[in-house]
């Protein structure tokens, strides 16, 4: 009674964030740039967060100017850090509202909402005798993560495109490890040598096909890489990590409602219903975006909508959920938020 209307809980936020039994935060406690756009948040995780396995990724709940939007980020720490501390690196893209926050704007204190680590784009409890990491721009990230915890692999070959030397991410990390023989590195510079042509991998790695390999970069990328390693035969080699949805098939869009909120906007057929009511002001809740953490998922209450990944429409029935990330209109709809 003492406390109405805030309870106990409340109070003890405002103290300890971090302490067992809160809803899972994070404390950042320093930013520290790595190239002009990317730079490394450090952060100090609740007393609830479980450990991850190097690979995985963390969605992190970032207030911007005062609406809460949810991103994933692979961790780039070790597990085994002794201050406790885990790290995720983040390169701002374009017009990014969190990756641009989070690299340039965010200051040591700010407080996060975690969720406890996922992903399977992590090596196999018995480790290949041979690796090969293909990685492009931010697509370097997990598997940083990786070489950092995984001190005992040893026949690892990394090649890495980047536009120019100085936007390789961890570039100084990367040429020790090679230098102390724990990597054969390559680097392609696309601004000067193109993008990497696949056609010529065998040139720079000659026994990539009978390497176990773990791919992260651009879409457009890991989808040569996939038809790659299919055409030849060795696809379940071949392990990749999405940052964005894959193909966007659109269709035709119409209004949307937003039943709760109240709120109706014209929408085209290849926006996610996430970033049209993101545009409207109605915040919905959401994780990686790409339809993998089901973290967004929402009654369709009247209507239909396309998953943008395969073309499929869902007509609204009772209890018919959709993920907001990969659905868009098809003809009029109303989701319940
Ligand atoms: C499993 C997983 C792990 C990830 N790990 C990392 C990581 O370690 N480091 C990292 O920097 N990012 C990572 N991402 C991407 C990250 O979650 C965000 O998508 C990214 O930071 C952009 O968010 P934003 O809010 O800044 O952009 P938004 O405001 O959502 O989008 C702004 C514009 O940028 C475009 N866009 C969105 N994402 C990307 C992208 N990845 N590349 C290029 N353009 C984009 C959008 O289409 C839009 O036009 C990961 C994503 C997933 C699913
Ligand atoms: S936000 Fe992850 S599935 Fe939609």
């Amino acid at each position: 009674m003492v406390t109405t209307p805030l309870l106990p809980s409340d109070y003890l936020d405002l103290v300890s964030p971090l302490r067992a039994g809160a809803e899972l935060r994070g404390r950042i406690e320093a930013v520290h740039p790595e190239t002009e756009d990317a730079a490394t948040v450090v952060i100090r995780p609740g007393r609830d967060w479980r450990g991850h396995t190097a690979g995985q990724y963390v969605r992190i709940g970032v207030d911007v100017d005062g609406v809460r939007l949810w991103r994933a980020y692979s961790l780039t720490s070790p597990t085994d850090r002794q201050d406790g501390r885990i790290t995720v690196t983040v390169k701002a893209v374009a017009d990014g509202r969190v990756s641009g926050h989070l690299v340039h704007r965010t200051a040591p204190g700010t407080l996060v909402r975690l969720e406890q680590p996922a992903g399977d784009f992590v090596l196999p409890p018995a480790r290949p005798a041979k690796v090969l990491f293909l990685t492009a721009g931010s697509g370097i990230t997990p598997v940083m993560g990786m070489l950092r915890e995984h001190a005992a692999l040893d026949d690892v070959v990394m090649v890495h495109s980047a536009p120019r030397p100085q936007d390789v991410i961890f570039r100084a990390e990367l040429h020790e490890l090679a230098g102390a023989g724990r990597l054969r590195l390559t680097e392609v510079h696309t601004g000067t040598d193109g993008r990497l042509d696949l056609a010529r991998l065998g040139d720079l790695v000659p026994d990539w096909a009978e390497r176990e390999t773990w791919a992260c970069g651009p879409m457009g990328l890991l989808d040569a890489v996939e038809r790659h390693w299919s055409e030849h035969g060795v696809r379940e080699r071949l392990r990749t990590e999405r940052f964005r949805p894959g193909t966007v098939v659109a269709g035709d869009g119409g209004s949307v409602t937003f039943g709760a909120t109240g709120r109706t906007v014209e929408a085209d057929g290849a926006t996610p219903l996430l970033e049209v009511g993101e545009e409207a002001g109605v915040l919905m809740p959401s994780g990686c975006r790409m339809g993998i953490c089901f973290g967004c998922v929402t009654p369709l209450k009247a209507g239909a909508v396309r998953d943008l990944r395969t073309g499929e429409i869902t007509e609204a029935e009772p209890g018919v959920l959709i993920q907001t990330c990969v659905s868009a209109a098809a003809g009029p709809c109303e989701i319940e938020r």
